[in-house]
């Protein structure tokens, strides 16, 4: 089977400015867990983040490639060597069973929460996954 996948790389975005400071939640696995310090990003997957229900406790493996096919949760591509994806995914916990905003576009500088980089205009012209 011949995966034909998009290999769009954009730039890892440095800076986002925001016209009012939103409140980025804390992933508590950080303090253990490094792989939140990836050097790069995945392709751009959507262009919009995604709203989910986190328990409090619970680990959950963020796709940081871009390329699972149950975004946003890993589902192993980033193992498939023909594909040589260099991002792993990110386990996230968080203390307080309540809705996050999950980062879609895979761009965040808060992985894995959004943090607005989705609306600069690097995302959005770049190539996604599911919406041009
Ligand atoms: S499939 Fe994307 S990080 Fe695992």
């Amino acid at each position: 089977m011949i995966l034909n996948i998009t290999k769009t790389k954009i730039p890892l975005i440095t800076k986002v400015f925001y016209s009012s400071s939103p409140k980025i939640p804390i992933n508590i696995a950080e303090k253990t867990i490094s792989a939140h310090n990836q050097p790069t990003n995945g392709v751009v997957y959507d262009k919009k983040p995604f709203k989910f229900t986190m328990q409090a406790g619970k680990r959950y493996s963020w796709c940081l490639c871009g390329r699972s096919k149950t975004q946003p949760f890993c589902d192993g591509t980033h193992r498939n060597a023909q594909l040589k994806i260099e991002q792993k995914p990110v386990t996230v916990v968080v203390e307080e069973t309540k809705e996050y905003w999950l980062c879609n576009c895979k761009q965040t500088k808060h992985r894995p929460f959004c943090d607005g980089t989705h609306k600069l205009k690097e995302v959005l012209d770049a190539t996604s996954i599911i919406r041009q």
